[in-house]
């Protein structure tokens, strides 16, 4: 288009294809999203699908599984990621069908919170084999795909407990740490190999992890909802893959108590 032609309302409409051409474009992506059954991750996977990506989910109850991957059209796998067979499953069932995948959101994640002097050892593992080597079997395989295919983002959801310690957070802060020292080590590791590696941090959110963790939720229109936090990560894997969020925390603005 000649200079003298432009107006302003056609240089807008430039400005705006040029913006829209240099985000990452979401359609046709591969992604997995463990945890994606419920709350956060189906949140996530559902907005994925709904931008035209290719989601597989996975989680550990089948019924629950297979209802929300039906409602959101995704594909199911069902899968424990503390389980290294299991995780191998997936991906293998993943590759072929896609063939490939450019994103891992590691999402599942379980909580329960007691005093240390009530801490018994069975939880504090069950939390650390989910949060911590669950996140790290699951990043492990995508990492080794990533760097073969010299791209790749992962997305790992954590927490706000994942920066400060409180009172009956023994087991889940400490894992949320965990977590969040695993993504600082994955970004030294595979930056280089143009893998971006993106934390989450949500606070309080409307799912039903409270009520699994043992602790009372009330819901309330001033909470975060867990589309609030797919819209984080949908945002962030859509910033042109030259640069990348480090880590987003995400606070309700004036939560009801
Ligand atoms: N809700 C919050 O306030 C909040 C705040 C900050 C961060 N987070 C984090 O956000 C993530 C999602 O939590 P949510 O609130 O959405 O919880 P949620 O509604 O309870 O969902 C958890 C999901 O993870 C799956 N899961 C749990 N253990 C698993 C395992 N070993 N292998 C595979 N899947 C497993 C669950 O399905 P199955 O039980 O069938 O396996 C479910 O799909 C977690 O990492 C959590 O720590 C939550």
């Amino acid at each position: 288009m000649g200079r003298l032609t432009r107006t302003p309302s056609t240089m807008v409409v430039m400005t705006r294809l040029r913006y829209t051409e240099t985000q990452m474009n979401l359609t046709n992506k591969v992604a997995i999203v463990t945890g994606g059954s419920s709350g956060i991750g189906r949140a996530i996977a559902e907005s994925l699908i709904l931008s035209g990506s290719h989601v597989t989910i996975t989680g550990r109850d089948p019924a629950k599984l297979e209802a929300a991957a039906a409602d959101i059209g995704a594909q199911a796998v069902r899968a424990d990621v503390s389980n290294e067979q299991d995780v191998g499953r997936t991906y293998r069932t993943v590759l072929e069908k896609f063939g490939h995948f450019d994103i891992l959101v590691n999402n599942a994640g379980i909580g329960v919170f007691k005093p240390l002097v009530e801490m018994d050892l069975a939880s504090f593992e069950r939390v650390f084999a989910t949060n911590v080597t669950g996140a790290m079997l699951m990043g492990r395989e995508a990492a080794k795909h990533f760097v073969a295919r010299k791209g790749g983002h992962i997305v790992n959801i954590a927490s706000t407990a994942s920066l400060h310690g409180a009172a009956n957070g023994t087991a889940y802060m400490a894992s949320k740490f965990a977590l969040r020292a695993l993504t600082e080590c994955w970004r030294s590791e595979l930056r280089k190999h143009n893998v971006r590696v993106i934390q989450i941090n949500p606070s309080e959110v409307i799912t039903p992890f409270a009520e699994a963790a043992g602790f009372p939720q009330t819901d309330h229109p001033s909470k975060l909802q867990p589309e609030d936090i797919a819209n984080m990560v949908k945002s962030v894997l859509e910033m042109h893959d030259r640069g990348f969020t480090t880590e987003l925390t995400v606070f309700a603005t004036n939560p009801a108590t």
